[in-house]
């Protein structure tokens, strides 16, 4: 630490000195004097370190990052599950999105978690290979490292083969997401066998090594994406989750395709917001609930009013996802809208300062999607000023609790992103609609929100786990940085969330004062504090004027979190 700080100040003399040499050069951007990495855990930030450098760039980088947290957080995200990340190219001054979220398998029907009397059966979303859709985030890597990166996809899966080879010691998220899954672990030899060692729940500090994985990204890193979704892996992933009741087929695996989207963008006070589009609901959120606050003059509210409309802008920006939003290849969102500056002034207009806007006077759509517990997400910069925000997924703890024999990779349980059942409350007792209900091929309504803030100041990459607070936590911490905040304070903020259903404002101790909760309460909110903390928020910012180039993890995160 005492040597980042040294090299810190190294570099702000340094860019001080260069900035008096070129006056003029204020807005050519130079490029950053560091790179840097905030994941959440030291040894994935390690291996983009090392990838960088070997030579490589920020999208290197975020290969090895995403590798490395597949077996450093298996919990969290992984080759079974999907990824979303944001991408700038500074050669050619380009923001990409790359979309590698999970599909719904062929055989998926609409109606396949329900049980003949139309209810849906408990569990089946969550637990085992039916929870499974088509994984994205190995086709992602391969995207990522081909288009965009310097170095082959074998030098960047390098770390994380070797750390699953090797092994890694369980921490204790890991245990906590292990000790939720023990039950469902006795479907799945697989998952059981790498995970219980024994049969036994690892002590902290165990190591775990995964052969089969490192296995499995071996072939990745050979043949790219067919060394996944074709040959002995693909076989392997099929042939186990068939035999335990799955419906994947060798052809759904074949058939899965990155797709590259336009980032949504929106303007707030000065700031360049650059986010996820459809299928994320994220960005579009995001978008929103910044346009509604952009009429408003916050600075010039006192805090109790200034986090009513906070509140009011999301409520009305969560009404709208469920209703609209869904998988933009399959239905039509009236995106332009809903971005419109225009329609956020009408939503302004109904937000009254001096009272809570129950939702249920709003006119109905049905509630907000279902989402756990686990996710990831990491920031990268690089001294050509390439960037990348990543948020990756395989849903919930540990994702369904099932590894196909002899893969190694831990399925997703995102089916449970789509609506099971239009308008019916489900496992968290949220509702959701048709818009985004299964078919064959399809996405899964999403709210991970890897972001960009740019302004005159600098820049910021932005995002975090925290299913349908994702969104919220990425509004509050763009706010703080248009107020001055720097990367340790946009990760550290106590968080407060509201999803227009349930009619609650959920928050984490400290997120209002005493006066702050009179305030919001004698305006008819009903407060709820959580047991949970909000986030895993990681963070990379760069300030123009002094160069500095700062990355922090959240605090939440706790030992697992590092920067460099
Ligand atoms: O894509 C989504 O929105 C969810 N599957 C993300 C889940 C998540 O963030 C769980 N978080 N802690």
């Amino acid at each position: 630490m005492r040597f980042a700080a040294r090299r810190r100040a190294c570099w702000i003399v340094l860019v001080a000195s260069w900035s008096v040499l070129l006056p003029a050069a204020a807005h050519a951007r130079p490029a950053p004097p560091s790179d840097a990495i905030a994941s959440a855990h030291p040894l994935a930030t390690s291996a983009g370190k090392e990838v960088l450098a070997a030579g490589g760039n920020a999208f290197d980088a975020a290969v090895a990052v995403s590798a490395a947290l597949a077996v450093v957080e298996p919990y969290a995200s992984g080759l079974g599950g999907g990824a979303f990340w944001l991408l700038h190219v500074a050669r050619s001054d380009r923001d990409v999105f790359v979309d590698a979220r999970e599909v719904a398998p062929g055989a998926a029907t609409r109606d396949m978690y329900l049980d003949a009397a139309g209810r849906p059966v408990p569990g089946l979303t969550m637990d085992g290979p039916l929870a499974a859709g088509i994984p994205g985030e190995p086709a992602g890597l391969a995207h990522l490292a081909r288009k965009y990166g310097r170095l082959p996809l074998s030098r960047s899966l390098a770390p994380a083969i070797r750390l699953a080879a090797e092994g890694v010691p369980v921490h204790a998220r890991w245990q906590l997401g292990l000790r939720f899954r023990q039950g469902t672990a006795q479907k799945s030899p697989g998952f059981r066998e790498i995970f219980y060692p024994g049969g036994e729940l690892p002590a902290a500090g165990a190591r775990i090594r995964q052969p089969d994985l490192a296995q499995t990204l071996r072939r990745l890193a050979e043949d790219g994406a067919d060394g996944f979704y074709k040959g002995p892996t693909a076989e392997l992933l099929v042939a186990g989750v068939r035999a335990a009741g799955g419906i994947w087929t060798a052809e759904d695996l074949a058939r899965y395709r990155v797709i590259e989207r336009e980032p949504v963008r929106g303007q707030y006070r000065g700031i360049t917001i650059v986010t996820a589009p459809l299928p994320s609901a994220g960005g579009i959120g995001l978008v929103n609930m910044m346009n509604i606050l952009g009429g408003f003059d916050l600075a010039a509210m006192d805090a109790g009013t200034r986090k009513h409309v906070m509140i009011e802008s999301m409520r009305r920006a969560y009404r709208d996802r469920t209703q609209y939003l869904g998988d933009p290849d399959f239905t039509s969102a009236p995106v332009e809208q809903l971005l419109h500056p225009f329609y956020a002034a009408g939503q302004r207009a109904s937000i009254r300062l001096d009272r809570a806007t129950p939702s249920a006077v709003l006119p109905t759509a049905p509630g907000d999607d279902s989402e756990g517990n686990q996710t990831t997400h990491f920031s990268v910069l690089d001294r050509q000023g390439n960037r990348v925000a990543g948020t990756l997924s395989i849903n919930t703890f540990f994702g369904a609790a099932f590894v196909p024999p002899g893969t190694g990779v831990v399925l997703n349980n995102e089916m449970d992103d789509f609506t099971i059942r239009p308008g019916t409350p489900n496992d968290f007792e949220l509702l959701s609609a048709d818009v985004n209900s299964i078919a064959p091929g399809k996405r899964m309504l999403s709210s991970m929100t890897p972001t960009f803030l740019e302004s005159g100041r600098g820049v910021a990459i932005v995002g975090t786990p925290g299913a349908s607070r994702i969104i919220t936590m990425v509004l509050l911490a763009a706010v703080e940085w248009l107020n001055g905040a720097d990367a340790q304070a946009m990760v550290a903020l106590k968080r407060y969330h509201h999803q227009f259903l349930p009619d609650v404002v959920s928050y984490e101790e400290g997120a209002f004062t005493p006066e702050e909760k009179a305030a919001l309460e004698s305006r008819g909110h009903k407060l709820q504090a959580s047991t949970r903390s909000f986030g895993n928020m990681n963070v990379v910012t760069w300030d123009f004027a002094t160069g500095k180039v700062e990355a922090a993890t959240d605090p939440r995160g706790k030992v697992e979190g590092e920067v460099y």
